[in-house]
């Protein structure tokens, strides 16, 4: 039986697009539901184009309450039973009473070859660094931001010409192949680290 996957979002969804357009045919998992915390969220309508379910959860009536917003975040996807989520530039901070409960069945993408530059500005970081090389990773989430372990990175060359801007047009779409080339990977139960190129 396929793995049921929920994607969330803030934003404009590429990620989750690519992940969703990569459940097809044999793969092990298919799209269950795409959340949001803002109505806004562009990827919204491109997830209910693409004949997924569509929920928004608003974190900004919640205030400084995490735990109340977490509640109801996990309840929504609850009602969805899904077996793996994949955070896809969801940009809220998870607490630990959040991701032990979907323990070991949550991913996530973040734009750095982490352990470096968790958290927010990694391409301006890399850049004033002075790295000679970039990307992105793909990792299991745990209630220390961006830190449970790695099942994927893509590596770019770092130019000197760089901005945040031009490098993050390179990382974007190495996101796009390296997250459903996880997510295969984990939903057929395999964790071998996945490298690109
Ligand atoms: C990506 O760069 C992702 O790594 C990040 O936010 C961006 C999300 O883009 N943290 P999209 O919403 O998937 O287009």
């Amino acid at each position: 039986m396929s793995k049921r996957v929920a994607i969330l979002i803030s934003g404009g969804g590429s990620n989750m697009v690519a992940l969703a357009q990569s459940m097809t045919d044999d793969h092990p998992a298919r799209p269950v539901l795409v959340l949001a915390n803002s109505a806004d969220a562009g990827g919204l309508e491109k997830a209910a184009d693409m004949g997924i379910a569509t929920a928004v959860v608003d974190h900004r009536p919640y205030g400084q309450d995490r735990a109340a917003f977490e509640a109801k975040l996990s309840k929504t996807l609850a009602a969805h039973n899904p077996d793996i989520i994949c955070l896809a530039g969801f940009m809220r901070v998870l607490t630990a009473g959040f991701t032990s409960q979907w323990q070991d069945q949550m991913l996530n993408i973040h734009p750095s070859l982490l352990p470096k530059y968790k958290g927010l500005n990694t391409h301006a970081r890399a850049i004033e660094a002075g790295d000679s090389e970039a990307g992105c990773s793909v990792h299991q989430v745990t209630a220390e931001l961006d830190g449970g372990p790695i099942l994927g990175q893509a590596r770019v060359p770092l130019l000197a010409s760089d901005t945040p801007e031009t490098l993050a047009a390179r990382v974007l779409p190495l996101e796009h192949q390296l997250y459903p080339a996880v997510l295969r990977r984990f939903a057929a139960g395999d964790a071998t680290m996945v490298n690109l190129p």
